[in-house]
């Protein structure tokens, strides 16, 4: 990657802004809620919150350290740390990986793209529970609008990524990312005085530990590594930016922190709803976009409250999107040998997403919705095999990489501070990657899979 198309990254700040965007996004705000909703509620969260702890910290600290000792972004910097090419197809696995989800994040930034639209029109003003999901089906089956919707963000983000202005939003997300999150504690207020608010806080905070399943351990570590953007080596490019003096740890902990306030509020304002409007908690990736309007609804100023919603939450997803396409270009121009420059890699990627992203919609809608794969449409396939499969599977093989085959010394690579306190970090952190986080992931996988019993 050219470093000059990412001038301004070399602040402290900006580093942190960039990869709190990239992590806080849909994944906080659609699709933690709806997980949870499916797989049991509580017990959901307490499985998510333990491998934030577990997995997420010591791999976001690991991408963040390879980036800075390697000074370079994520394809180069598997080959310049390991010093050869075994490890190549990591970084291509990360680049399909990110692929598919590009493919149906931007399907759902589009849904964001819709409400905005209404909101700003009005239109959903007054409607009931019943209404609010029979108009969701309706916009999903109208095909061309949603195709459309969804590629107005590929092509603002495509924007972004051609004339190089990333930073630039993610300076403006500085002050729209706080907006967003006094938004989210207004409606959470909001909510918690409908009637019935307290059944859907005790579905959310008060875990049944029967439902706790192999399949939902297995997703809501998928979700963690999603919601973190972490596990794909992606931090690495944020690291390589990362001044020299800068604190791993601190920057990883306030990036987790964040996203984990981000998408429990979003818990917090969707739980409540769901059951003093009548919703079902698993409706499922729709869940969100029909809660959402009937909550918007009930705001004091309902019309700017809307507007103002969708608007914040269209632009957390474009930093994330940017971070997501930006892997999409840089591939490409490393496929292509430096034959390709910036600009035609991001019109490649631009065109292959909008056609990827139209197959997508088109999977949910009547033309293709009889398409199916183990019960699934294409949306959700690519939806359930990423977060369920490929990101932990390269979580895994991530944290073998750096844990045991990496031939730097270990003071590179593990955050070390002089402050005595803090002494215990490094250890701990070696003990993780090398031992926890692999050993953890092999049986969450294997017990998922029915192969193993824990
Ligand atoms: N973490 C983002 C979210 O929660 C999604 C995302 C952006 C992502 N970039 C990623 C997920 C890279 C995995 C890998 O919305």
């Amino acid at each position: 990657m050219e470093q000059s198309n990412k001038s301004g990254f070399n602040s402290k700040l900006g580093v942190i802004l960039a990869a709190a965007g990239s992590a806080i996004g849909l994944g906080n705000i659609w699709k933690f809620p709806y997980e949870a909703g499916q797989n049991g509620g509580g017990a959901f969260l307490i499985v998510y919150l333990l491998c934030v702890i577990l997995f997420g910290m010591p791999l976001l600290m690991t991408e963040m350290l390879i980036g800075r000792k390697a000074g370079k972004a994520t394809f180069s910097a598997f080959r310049a740390i390991s010093g050869s090419n075994r490890w190549q197809w990591l970084g291509w696995w990360s680049a399909l990986t990110v692929f598919i989800i590009t493919c149906f994040y931007f399907v759902v930034t589009g849904w964001c793209v819709n409400y905005l639209y209404e909101a700003v029109a009005n239109s959903y003003a007054g409607m009931g529970t019943d209404e609010l999901l029979t108009h969701f089906t309706a916009n999903m089956s109208n095909a061309p609008k949603m195709i459309i919707c969804a590629i107005i963000p590929v092509l603002c983000t495509a924007a972004i990524l051609w004339f190089g202005v990333s930073s630039g939003i993610e300076r403006l997300s500085k002050i729209l990312m706080p907006l967003l999150l006094l938004m989210m504690i207004l409606m959470s207020i909001r909510v918690l005085m409908l009637d019935g608010s307290g059944t859907g806080l005790r579905f959310f905070f008060s875990p049944d530990f029967s439902q706790l399943t192999p399949s939902v351990v297995m997703k809501a570590a998928g979700q963690c590594f999603f919601s973190l953007s972490v596990g794909l080596g992606l931090m690495i490019t944020y690291g390589a930016y990362m001044p020299k003096e800068q604190d791993v740890t601190k920057t990883s902990f306030q990036v987790i922190l964040l996203d984990t306030i981000v998408a429990v509020l979003a818990g917090v304002i969707i739980f409540p709803a769901v059951f003093a409007f009548g919703f079902d908690p698993a409706e499922g990736p729709q869940l969100v976009f029909v809660v959402l309007p009937a909550v918007l609804q009930h705001m004091s100023f309902a019309w700017l409250s809307g507007v103002a919603f969708f608007t914040l939450l269209f632009i957390a997803a474009l930093t994330s999107t940017i971070s997501l396409m930006e892997v999409i270009v840089v591939s490409i121009m490393e496929l292509s040998q430096g034959k390709l420059n910036r600009h035609h890699s991001v019109l490649i990627s631009a065109a292959v997403i909008c056609v990827m992203v139209s197959i997508h919609v088109l999977s949910m809608t009547g033309l293709w919705s009889g398409l199916q794969l183990f019960g699934h449409n294409l949306f959700e396939l690519s939806d359930t095999l990423v977060t369920t499969y490929m990101m932990p599977f390269s979580a895994l093989a991530m944290s073998l990489f750096i844990g045991w085959f990496m031939p730097f010394q270990d003071n590179d690579l593990v955050p070390h501070s002089q402050k005595r306190y803090k002494q215990w970090l490094r250890p701990a952190f070696v003990f993780a990657l090398r031992w926890i986080v692999p050993i953890a992931i092999i049986l969450i996988f294997l017990n998922g899979l029915g192969i193993f019993k824990l």
